[in-house]
């Protein structure tokens, strides 16, 4: 369920067909080596295993394949004797999860249209990359077969954040591929947009040098940059300030284009940075490090609970440089001296989104007030959350002096590659600051191509499903039997209590602590590993029926709970069902135990929608 194809089921490295080691319970889970498998045993065996591996029927304990209760999905049978046979003890468990459902579906409903404060300058899930051309489009194609697929691809990120997964989508894509990438980047938030379109700019811009790439790395996340990196960011607010939109499409040969006129909100923001005064040590700088301080410092005792957990999970060296980073939070090419990074980041500031909300319904886009920006990265959010340590080991492989500097180096790559892109003008981004229930609008006025893939972020946690998939369905490729919606929830844990173990009666509690403990030392007995150990598939399908039966945004509400299989077909899409196969763009969950330095979010999970009746 977590891992993409191919990989090892406990380190996910990629392993070749002669190599492969299968669980022998199920038939999902593949390892690259006897040592992985009994690694991951007894944490596979209480989650994947029981999703996929044989069903034990609730009247007379046969194994097999059996068939489902259809109202709860927690009960299985042989037959309709079998199940008949055990409904006097099997109701009250039944309509106890039916029960549940519909006092979800009440809560979540209240919980919709909650509105964080912070602009998503660094994201809170790992990039994801859009397209995946070998797991999709061109999986078990001959090169010839492939090189006939090199068309041009359309990906909307719809609640954007960041542009973490359009770099890595872009770096990705296979040596082979000629054709051109083309990635709609729609947020409502004017901050985050602005960032964008400022690094973006800045790639095209200074894409003849070469150090654009590593200074734009630093100044996506380092809290102090150097004169040279103040400059880049000067420089190009001063020309951005000055571009109407087509002149900022002429610029960059029409790599990047601002739709529906909203550049004037864009253009707020870049003065609103320029205006600051960076220059650390003077008396009227906005003194980035202080901030940064003192919101750690009024966070909650969760937070630093966490950090401390965080860090005990890390290695000496690792746990000496993270802390380093908590205090100073820079993010260099190397190892520097203070005297040489004279600037605070104008980039990590902006308004709290709560004084800019002007709500008139679902429908709102934030305004800019002439309140001074401000630091205003969340304490919770890191580099290191967002782009996969796995992924960022492999790529940057040898020592380093410290993580910052491993990982500076990977998503610099990543932006090298970027950049030859860009210069072969075969990255085109669109930027549509808009509530994302208005984009369908937009889309069709200005008659934009439909898309291959559909990324919501985590706007399901927001809108609900129904609703995502009622207006970003139309957008769809028809002609693309791999055309897919990505929705993702965020908030599992926090919305359905029994999908987090702490919250468990004190005996099921036990259970998940005894297999975790096996597996760990107990003087690791941290919090986050312990979700690893319980399987809360369950739970989130009762999650997804809620979610459905709740409505939002004139997608009504329903009288009763829907069953798990309408829910696969809501509003005429398919579910990619994750219990029988495996996403091919996102992982249902992710595997957090081998990603110590990414600390991944532990309700997180992203299901696939696709076309109806099409292959996949
Ligand atoms: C859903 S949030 C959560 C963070 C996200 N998981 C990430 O890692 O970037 C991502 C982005 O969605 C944007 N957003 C939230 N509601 C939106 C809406 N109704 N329309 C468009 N964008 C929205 C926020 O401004 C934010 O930049
Ligand atoms: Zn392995
Ligand atoms: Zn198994
Ligand atoms: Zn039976
Ligand atoms: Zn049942």
């Amino acid at each position: 369920m977590d891992v993409q194809p191919g990989h090892c089921w406990r380190c996910e490295e990629k392993i070749l067909p002669e190599h492969t080691v299968p669980c022998s319970r199920c038939p999902m889970a593949v390892y690259c080596s006897t040592l992985c498998r009994d690694k991951d045993s007894i944490r596979h065996s209480a989650m994947e295993c029981e999703i996929y591996g044989d069903k034990k029927c609730s009247a007379c304990d046969k194994l097999g394949k059996l068939l489902e209760c259809s109202a709860c999905n927690s009960a299985w049978y042989c037959n309709a004797d079998c199940q008949r046979r055990d409904f006097p003890l099997h109701k009250t468990t039944c309509r106890g999860i039916l029960t549940s459902i519909k006092q979800l579906s009440s809560k979540l409903f209240r919980l919709k249209g909650q509105y964080g404060d912070f602009p998503e300058y660094f994201g809170n899930t790992l990039a994801r990359d859009f397209l995946q051309l070998d797991n999709n489009e061109w999986s078990g194609k001959s090169v010839e077969e492939k090189l006939e697929l090199d068309r041009d691809y359309h990906v909307l990120s719809a609640g954007c954040g960041d542009l973490r997964s359009t770099v890595l989508t872009a770096a990705s894509l296979p040596a082979e591929y000629q054709g051109k990438l083309h990635v709609t980047l729609n947020d409502r938030d004017p901050f985050v947009l602005a960032r964008n379109v400022l690094f973006l700019f800045m790639l095209v811009r200074f894409a003849d040098t070469d150090y654009i790439s590593s200074s734009l790395t630093t100044i996506w996340y380092s809290l102090h940059i150097s004169k040279k990196e103040y400059d880049l960011v000067k420089t190009s607010l001063d020309e951005l300030i000055q571009m109407s939109a087509q002149q900022l499409s002429d610029a960059t040969r029409g790599l990047v284009s601002v739709l529906n006129e909203e550049l004037g909100y864009l253009g707020h923001v870049w003065r609103g940075w320029q205006s600051l005064e960076c220059r650390r040590g003077n008396p009227a700088s906005i003194n980035l490090r202080q901030q940064r301080q003192e919101m750690f410092e009024n966070s909650d005792q969760e937070l630093k609970v966490e950090r401390s957990v965080y860090l005990t999970c890390l290695n000496a060296n690792d746990r000496k440089q993270m802390k380093k980073w908590f205090a100073h939070g820079l993010f260099l090419s190397c190892e520097a001296n203070q005297r040489d990074i004279p600037f605070d980041n104008p980039t990590l500031t902006a308004q709290e989104a709560s004084k800019r909300i002007a709500a008139y319904g679902c429908v709102q886009l934030l305004q800019i007030s002439s309140e001074m920006p401000k630091y205003l990265i969340s304490s919770k959010r890191m580099p290191f959350s967002v782009w996969d340590c796995l992924r960022v080991r492999e790529h940057t492989p040898g020592s380093h002096t410290s993580p910052m500097v491993m990982y500076h180096k990977y998503v610099t790559n990543l932006l090298q590659k970027v950049k030859s892109l860009i210069l072969q003008g075969r990255l085109l981004s669109y930027v549509s600051l808009a509530n994302c229930l208005d984009f369908p609008n937009h889309h069709q006025a200005l008659n934009m191509p439909s898309y291959d893939r559909i990324f919501t972020s985590n706007l399901a946690d927001f809108h609900g499903f129904a609703k995502l998939l009622q207006i970003f369905k139309p957008l769809l490729n028809t002609n693309n039997s791999f055309s897919v919606i990505v929705t993702e929830i965020v908030g599992l844990y926090i919305n359905v209590p029994t999908a987090d173990p702490w919250k468990l009666p004190e005996p099921q509690f036990q259970k998940v602590i005894s297999n975790y403990s096996r597996d760990w030392p107990t003087t690791k007995a941290e919090y986050h590993y312990i979700f690893e150990y319980y399987n809360s598939t369950p739970p989130f399908l009762q999650f997804l029926r809620a979610d459905i039966m709740a409505g939002e945004c004139g997608t009504p509400p329903l009288q009763d709970a829907p069953s798990f299989e309408s829910v696969k077909k809501c509003q005429g899409m398919r579910m990619r069902d994750f219990r029988k196969e495996l996403n091919k763009l996102v992982p249902l969950r992710c595997r957090l135990d081998v990603r110590n330095l990414s600390l991944v979010n532990v309700g997180c999970r992203a299901v696939e929608w696709l076309l109806p009746k099409t292959e996949s």
